[in-house]
């Protein structure tokens, strides 16, 4: 595929490109091999196998085995500068992939259905390139390889086990293919540019019995369900409305036959919120309405609140050099996407809580070759053109961040 894309003038003039576009064949392989593997989180044996038998070749001594199944490269440039870290997840989803291409899953049920098998090939590219061109940057650039983060999430171990650690980091950068973009498109923002995400499961208890006979019951079918639309008070009516909160109940389950009343009732759920300081709050408020409707109608309730990501929050410096950067890698007139946002949830929060650094979104999708699915979907796919445009968008953050110092 040729990347046909408008670029600056400064991005046609210097080598950067051309030698990104000559590792387009070697990206797509690498991209398309995982493709056809995919593996679960902390299940991404081969995925890290591939990764560190590269990695060996080009002159890398990686670590391995990091948080189960995570790969860190670190490269010196061999001259005093700062330390700028990349992060790629390598995990894939639990999804039966129904598209047809060559390269679709080879595993049943287990599907890249969210471009991280893009990632990962994108960080190699950057690996390949850095190997060879040393003389690009002064400091040390470390390469993260991270599992499992559809969930339980890999970052959080790998920062306990010291990933940010020795060289310690000053930075750091990611980045997510994004079909809601068009290809090419750079979607960056500072500060929060994606959402925290909460989990709950709220089991109630009431007493079952005969579904002519409501006065001998108490109906924990009616119950939940009172409370699946008052949890929606919780954002209209609790929360300030330039804080954007959602609460979205996805499970429901209750009853076993027409004529029996439902002894209990499970819901399961999702917050999500780009403020911190709401994290304390909203478990008390949701504990509250709960505890209320339950209350007045004799029913019992068990509430499992979990906070899983926090917000990825990006520094405004880290953000306007990745603004910066974009501009002279794509310039198509909506290649630009300066605030955007997204209520998703990312576990590369994590390693923005530790260290300054910008996630971005570079835009995949190309309705010319039907590949618009969004991510998550059984037919999810994305322009492999944007492969070669995360690897130039990491090598001219490199280049820009680590100058001598
Ligand atoms: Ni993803």
């Amino acid at each position: 595929m040729v990347n046909t894309l408008p670029t600056s003038r400064r991005a046609v003039q210097d080598s950067l490109r051309p030698a990104v576009q000559a590792l387009q064949t070697e990206l797509v392989t690498w991209r398309r091999q995982f493709h056809q593997h995919p593996e679960l989180g902390f299940r991404e044996v081969n995925t890290a196998a591939v990764v560190t038998e590269q990695l060996r070749a080009w002159g890398y001594e990686p670590q391995t085995g990091i948080a189960q199944t995570g790969v860190v490269a670190t490269l010196s440039s061999g001259r005093p500068g700062p330390v700028l870290a990349l992060r790629a997840d390598m995990d894939a989803l639990p999804i039966q992939e129904l598209n047809t291409v060559p390269y679709r899953s080879r595993i049943d049920g287990v599907m890249h259905a969210c471009g991280h098998d893009g990632h990962t090939a994108i960080l190699l590219g950057v690996a390949r390139y850095l190997a060879a061109h040393r003389e690009s940057f002064a400091g040390t650039v470390k390469l993260i390889f991270q599992p499992a983060e559809e969930g339980p999430g890999g970052a959080k171990p790998m920062i306990e086990a010291g990933v940010l650690e020795h060289p310690k980091v000053d930075a750091i950068l990611g980045l997510h293919l994004w079909n809601d973009l068009p290809l090419g498109a750079v979607g960056v923002k500072s500060g929060p540019l994606m959402a925290a995400s909460d989990f709950f499961d709220i089991t109630i208890q009431g007493r079952g019995g005969h579904g002519a006979k409501p006065q001998q019951t108490i109906d924990a079918l009616v119950i939940a369900a009172q409370v699946v639309t008052v949890l929606q008070t919780l954002v209209a009516r609790q929360m300030d409305p330039l804080e954007p909160v959602v609460v979205t109940v996805g499970q429901f389950q209750a009853g076993t036959a027409r004529n029996v009343i439902a002894d209990n009732a499970t819901l399961g759920g999702t917050i999500r919120y780009f403020n911190p300081a709401l994290a304390p709050q909203l478990p008390e408020r949701l504990e509250t309405l709960v505890a209320g409707i339950c209350a007045a109608q004799g029913a019992h309730y068990r509430l499992d609140y979990r906070h899983l990501y926090p917000p990825v929050i990006n520094a405004p410096e880290l953000a306007a050099l990745v603004r910066e950067v974009a501009q002279v890698v794509v310039e198509t007139p909506s290649g630009m996407v300066p605030n955007c946002q997204t209520m998703g949830g990312e576990d590369m929060a994590f390693f923005l809580q530790e260290v300054p650094g910008c996630y971005f979104f570079l835009g995949s999708a190309n309705p010319d070759l039907a590949l618009t699915y969004p991510h998550h979907h059984p037919c999810f796919d994305f322009d492999e053109t944007a492969l070669g445009l995360g690897v130039e968008m990491f090598i001219r953050c490199i280049e820009h961040y680590c100058q001598p110092c």
